[in-house]
């Protein structure tokens, strides 16, 4: 059975060569797509090689490439490619656009996804010229069932003033009847309160509408998302884990969360993903979640039973997973709500609902400030996402990742971070494979003592130490003290010697 139920789009049926046609030099496109799900397939590679052309001949051809978050290497890496993304937001993680954003060659804003949609509707980007969306499938009246993420395509639709749609059959058409499209959002000054007072709270359509008249192709695909496998659970991810459970069982005995905690949100990457395995060996049941990703540990979890509801904007699912999610996306249509970005990143819920935030980090520092972005202060990893919409609104926030990177030659604590992300007045928890950070009701100097005793890896502890001993004693001042002549003299010792340790 055709995906495309309406006489009025199928009329409009096309190649993806004759659709990236109506894209030219200069123009801003919104592409859907959320952390390797739901982009388009087919039109940003008939794009790239058209910029390709284009460049060949001595003409000049790059884009606006506005997206949800990540994408994969058929649209970020195949733009990216022929340097043909001027300007880039938000997230993304794609090896060579960040390669092409670390040369200076695209620019990139890395805003926080909650507010990458309100900045475009507002006008505040420029114009947005074209979206580029991928559906499962368009009813017959007319209306888009959204794929494996929503993202920011309802914003996108709502801006653009050209709208091309890719129906992917590979999407399970089970997806209809998963998504919760809330239209009631608005710029200032006309918000309304959301009404969403529960993680399964459906306040939606499962359908986004759409003026036909702006529709100027329709392509028809049956290719997979991304889906790229995690790395197996090790030692250290199962540490970090199990200081993580350790910290919510004590929050439940102390009477400060309930038994079946609030809603969790977890952050991409393996050491997020090996939080849920954690959460899946341990105590508590009935848990929900209020998150922006749906990771195959959240799927676990949903399986197990001791998840009930997941909230999220789109899956992030190894090729396995996303397989059985096909398979089975009638039944997970129950568990799963997909939202709007606007909607699953707004600080409005993640406030009013509690959600305990646990996300990624590159390094902190001793005082509790934490980078999630840049490799020694300069060079872009991913950028920031959505850990600052919920780190800054949870309840709980916490930060994981291993003490060492690069096989010890890097300490993720540090006396001062190289670039901030989340200052300390955001950050609550710090948690390492050495041990927790429980920064609440703790002065600068308190957060000193606990970060090194506690997450610290062993090789640097003493130099922790022998940096904060050597600020007390010299600093201008005495709340937070710092040395500026050292604080960032690690990370200068790894760039000249490839390693933080002194030789
Ligand atoms: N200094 C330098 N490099 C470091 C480092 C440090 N302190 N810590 C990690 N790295 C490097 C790793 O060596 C690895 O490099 P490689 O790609 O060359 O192997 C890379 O950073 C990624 O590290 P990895 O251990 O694989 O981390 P991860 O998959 O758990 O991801 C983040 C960690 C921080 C990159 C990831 O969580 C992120 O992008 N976070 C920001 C966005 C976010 O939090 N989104 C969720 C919100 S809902």
């Amino acid at each position: 059975m055709s995906r495309i139920a309406s006489e009025k789009f199928r009329s409009k049926i096309t190649t993806a060569e004759r659709a990236a046609e109506f894209i030219s030099h200069g123009m801003n496109v919104g592409f859907s797509g959320f952390t390797g799900a739901g982009y388009p397939k087919e039109v940003p590679g008939a794009l790239a090689a058209r910029i390709k052309a284009a460049h060949e001949a001595g003409e000049e051809f790059m884009i606006g490439c506005f997206t949800g978050a990540s994408t994969a290497p058929e649209l970020d890496g195949a733009l990216a490619e022929v340097d043909g993304i001027s300007f880039r937001m938000p997230y993304q993680s794609d090896p060579i656009m960040r390669n092409k954003i670390n040369k200076g060659i695209s620019g990139y804003s890395d805003i926080h996804l909650s507010h990458s949609g309100p900045q475009v509707w507002s006008g505040a980007l420029g114009k947005l010229d074209v979206a580029v969306i991928e559906v499962t499938a368009i009813t017959e009246d007319g209306e888009l069932v959204p794929s494996s993420s929503v993202g920011n395509n309802t914003t996108w639709i709502r801006c653009a003033d050209k709208v091309i749609l890719e129906v992917n059959s590979w999407q399970s058409i089970d997806l209809w009847g998963m998504h919760d499209i809330y239209e009631g959002v608005a710029l200032p000054p006309n918000r309304k309160p959301v009404p969403l007072v529960h993680p399964g709270d459906r306040i939606g359509s499962t359908t986004i509408k759409i003026d036909p008249d702006k529709v100027i192709a329709v392509i028809e695909t049956d290719d997979p998302d991304r889906n790229t496998p995690f790395k197996p659970l090790d030692d250290e991810s199962r540490m970090i884990a199990g200081h993580l459970l350790d910290f919510l069982a004590n929050e439940v005995k102390q009477g400060r969360l309930p038994k079946n905690l609030l809603p969790m949100q977890s952050g991409v990457g393996n050491i997020a993903n090996a939080v849920l395995a954690g959460l899946l060996e341990g105590p508590f049941e009935n848990l929900t979640s209020y998150t922006e990703v749906i990771q195959d540990g959240m799927v676990d979890l949903l399986d197990s039973g001791k998840m009930e509801i997941a909230s999220a904007t789109a899956f992030s699912l190894s090729p396995e997973y996303a397989h059985k999610m096909n398979d089975n996306a009638a039944d997970y249509r129950n568990k799963i709500i997909l939202r709007p970005q606007d909607i699953s990143n707004h600080p409005e819920m993640i406030r009013r609902l509690g959600v305990i935030a646990c996300n990624g980090m590159i390094e902190a520092d001793i005082y509790g400030n934490v980078n999630s972005t840049h490799i020694m202060g300069s060079k872009m990893q991913n950028g920031i996402g959505g850990s600052g919409d919920f780190t800054r609104n949870a309840y709980i926030s916490s930060f994981v990742t291993p003490s060492t990177a690069k096989h010890g030659n890097i300490s993720s604590i540090v006396p001062m971070v190289s670039h901030h992300d989340h200052t300390e007045h955001d950050v609550m928890v710090i948690i390492t494979e050495q041990g927790l950070a429980d920064l609440r009701g703790l002065s600068p100097r308190q957060r000193a003592k606990v970060v090194i005793n506690n997450c610290a890896h062993p090789d640097y502890r003493p130099m922790l130490q022998e940096y904060y001993d050597h600020a007390e004693a010299t600093a201008n001042g005495h709340h937070t003290p710092h040395d500026l002549r050292k604080a960032h003299k690690w990370h200068v010792r790894f760039l000249e010697t490839g390693s933080m340790l002194p030789s």
